[in-house]
């Protein structure tokens, strides 16, 4: 089923080329690739979602947080990186020699990025497992996981950015008490929408144009979760450690010395849970 990328990976993959483009170096990321899989005709610079200054909170915080949990699987020396719902990611191509890279996504949008990456030439080698896994269907992910090669016995960062909105409350406390259950000293990061009443008042009409957005798109946003929430959940879960990390955290970290106006907006946090 080839049906075509998923409208809400295509907006992160052209935010991240569109930091290179338009936002002064040192960049936070260096992904042009995820631009080149799109392959969009020329005017995707003039989309209303893509103004340069309009939408920089967004193209920062999307930056910071996929930065954010890179760092963590270097510094931390993971060798297995599971992305759930893992869109137009190409951590796999710009470190082919750092991990085994999981990717689980839709089926349909999976296959298109398939396809896209032996036109590209990429392929998809051997340190690159690709599975289709739908989590609102019901299905046994784990196993396909597992039957992909996920090593059980082996820690595993696992990178859940910008799909808990999209996929009912249920799948998301379904997918973290399977990932309680991985090797010790393994991690989930694992980004959230704060109900929009939650973020700083200056973000919050652009987080509501962007959720309009994402509804006309065909992908609304559904699930929300306070700080308090998401970390009782981890922790009922059986995660050892449970961490709540902001946006200004991120900010703190990657954006407080940038000469330019590239900041992040609030809106989105991070759950870090640690088996
Ligand atoms: C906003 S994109 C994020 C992509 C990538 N993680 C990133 O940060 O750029 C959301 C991703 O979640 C995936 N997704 C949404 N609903 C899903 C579901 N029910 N099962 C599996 N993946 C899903 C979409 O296909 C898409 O790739």
């Amino acid at each position: 089923m080839d049906v075509g990328p998923d409208s809400s990976a295509v907006r992160t993959a052209l935010w991240r080329a569109l930091h290179v483009e338009v936002d002064a170096p040192p960049h936070l990321l260096d992904d042009e690739i995820g631009v080149a899989l799109v392959a969009p005709d020329e005017g995707w610079r003039d989309r209303p979602d893509m103004h340069p200054i309009g939408t920089g909170p967004y193209r920062g915080a999307i930056v910071a947080r996929t930065r954010f949990v890179e760092d963590l699987l270097v510094e931390e020396g993971i060798g297995q990186y599971l992305l759930l719902g893992a869109g137009l990611d190409t951590f796999a191509q710009r470190h082919p020699d750092r991990a085994t890279v999981f990717e689980i996504d839709q089926p349909g949008p999976q296959a298109w990025k398939r396809r896209r990456l032996e036109d590209l030439d990429y392929g998809v080698p051997a340190h690159l497992r690709l599975v289709p896994v739908d989590f609102e269907a019901g299905e046994d992910w784990w196993a396909a996981l597992v039957g992909a090669g996920f090593d059980l016995s082996a820690r595993a960062l696992v990178s859940s950015s910008g799909v808990s909105m999209y996929i009912s409350k249920e799948a998301t406390i379904e997918t973290l008490d399977r990932l309680a259950g991985m090797a010790p000293r393994s991690i989930v990061a694992m980004t959230f929408m704060l109900p929009i009443g939650l973020a700083d008042e200056s973000d919050r009409p652009g987080l509501e144009r962007a959720r309009d957005g994402a509804e006309a798109s065909g992908t609304p946003w559904i699930s929300f979760f306070t700080p308090e929430e998401i970390v009782t959940i981890a922790g009922d879960a059986g995660f050892v450690q449970v961490d709540y990390v902001s946006t200004q955290e991120l900010a703190s970290r990657y954006l407080a010395d940038r000469t330019d106006e590239l900041r992040a907006a609030s809106g989105e946090g991070i759950l870090l849970a640690r088996t």
